[in-house]
């Protein structure tokens, strides 16, 4: 059967980092809906840490929200598209390269009890 419908219901939401009034950090954060939360992947997309704020582990922190967020939600995977030159940061946080397309990255996510 040929539909137009998404087979999951996206959400997306823009998770921010602040200091003071001051936007340092964002990213936006797509996931599925409930009903296949243990079956599709949330997606990370333009993650980035102001650049006088780069090297002080705000994008580790920022990174840690997103993924209790993820999890205390009962997602199962997060996936990425990275360059080449931010892998090394992926790959710190806990992320390997997908073998078939190396410039996606996945972390899995420990099963909630
Ligand atoms: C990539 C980015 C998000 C990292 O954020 P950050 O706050 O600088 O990273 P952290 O300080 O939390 O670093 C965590 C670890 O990642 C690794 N890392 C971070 N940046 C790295 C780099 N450029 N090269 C190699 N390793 C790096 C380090 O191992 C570091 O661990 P350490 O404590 O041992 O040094 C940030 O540099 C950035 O915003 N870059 C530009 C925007 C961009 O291209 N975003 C990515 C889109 S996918």
């Amino acid at each position: 059967m040929v539909s137009n419908k998404p087979h999951t219901d996206l959400r997306t939401v823009w998770v921010s980092l602040k200091k003071g009034a001051d936007l340092i950090g964002l990213a936006t954060l797509q996931f599925p809906s409930s009903e296949y939360k243990l079956v599709a992947p949330a997606f990370i997309s333009n993650f980035a840490i102001k650049k006088a704020f780069q090297g002080q582990g705000l994008g580790s922190y920022l990174f840690e929200q997103i993924e209790h967020y993820c999890s205390d939600y009962g997602l199962r995977k997060i996936i990425l598209e990275s360059t080449a030159k931010n892998t090394a940061f992926w790959q710190a946080v806990g992320f390997v390269r997908n073998i078939q397309n190396p410039t996606v990255l996945f972390k899995l996510l420990p099963t909630k009890k």
